[in-house]
């Protein structure tokens, strides 16, 4: 099924000629994460970055943790460094604290988001702000190409009310962290990736158009509910916990289930590079990998 939008996102910034057909996406394959446990223990499942998926170039690693219950959290991430890529945390419930040796510090709070450049490196840690209740949230692993590797950290942080929303339609609700929805641009800055990022909220069995940036490789995770994704003959069912790796085409169909559904949406030019990574360290060569330990240890982070 294709159909003729010329400036799909309403940016005026689309790379398709006027008239161009896009193709409708469809779901190439299905993961569903691993539980698993990082830091200091931290309970998560790890959907990107495991054995079934290994990276979706540039993600390298998705983690979703979601618990009502402290001894799953509380032991939180003490410090631990990172070189070559960027960390993204969305956090939905609870508050994180990080620090790193550079003397930044902020406090993660529900709904916001922190976009970290590790670059050449830093040593951080990131640690729950709270003894009870529920913790909830993603991070996202995303690669940086080769001439940016050794970069300057930075940190890209936002507060809830200043993440945008737009609304493309009755009963959809899409918070645009990173990439546009229509005239909705969101606040992440990243030339090397261009990603899109975005939490959508579709009421009981609605559905949304939606054209991905072109060339990029994207990923569908829900996280509440259920929902379809392609239509006709190539609409396959996404479940919660369960991501999609999406192809075939840039215009992406998601239609909510019964209980309606919240997902995210996710995409990034590939960068086609060598990519080693060795724990928090991700290069494009095995001397690198070495290099990073060494400047480690030497503390040159
Ligand atoms: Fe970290």
């Amino acid at each position: 099924m294709q159909t003729n939008l010329s400036d799909p996102h309403g940016c005026g910034e689309c790379t398709q000629a006027p008239g161009t057909p896009v193709a409708t996406s469809r779901i190439l394959r299905s993961v569903r994460g691993r539980p698993t446990s990082d830091g200091a223990g931290v309970k998560l499942t790890r959907v990107i970055g495991g054995g079934e998926l290994p990276d979706l170039d540039p993600f390298l690693l998705l983690d979703e943790f979601g618990t009502d219950k402290p001894e799953d959290y509380l032991a939180g991430f003490p410090d631990h460094p990172h070189r070559g890529f960027e960390t993204v945390t969305y956090m939905l419930d609870g508050r994180m604290r990080h620090r790193d040796n550079h003397g930044n510090e902020g406090l993660l709070v529900p709904g916001s988001v922190q976009w970290m450049t590790a670059g050449r490196g830093l040593v951080h840690s990131e640690m729950p702000e709270q003894e009870s209740g529920r913790m909830r949230g993603f991070q996202l692993w995303v690669n940086l190409p080769a001439r940016e590797k050794m970069t300057a950290p930075r940190y890209q942080e936002f507060a809830p009310e200043s993440i945008p929303l737009a609304h493309p339609a009755d009963g959809i609700t899409v918070k645009v962290i990173a990439g546009t929805v229509g005239s909705v641009r969101g606040p992440i800055e990243q030339p090397a990736t261009d990603p899109l990022y975005l939490d959508i909220t579709l009421a009981a069995n609605v559905r949304w158009d939606y054209v991905l940036p072109d060339g990029h490789n994207a990923f569908a995770y829900a996280f509440e509910g259920a929902a379809t994704i392609g239509e006709n003959d190539d609409a396959r069912a996404l479940d919660t916990h369960e991501l999609a790796v999406l192809g075939g085409g840039d215009r992406c169909v998601v239609t909510a289930g019964e209980g309606g559904a919240r997902l995210l949406l996710i995409a990034g030019r590939p960068l086609r590079e060598n990519v080693v990574r060795h724990g928090p360290f991700v290069m494009n060569t095995r001397e690198q990998i070495m290099q990073a330990f060494v400047d480690y240890q030497e503390g040159r982070f």
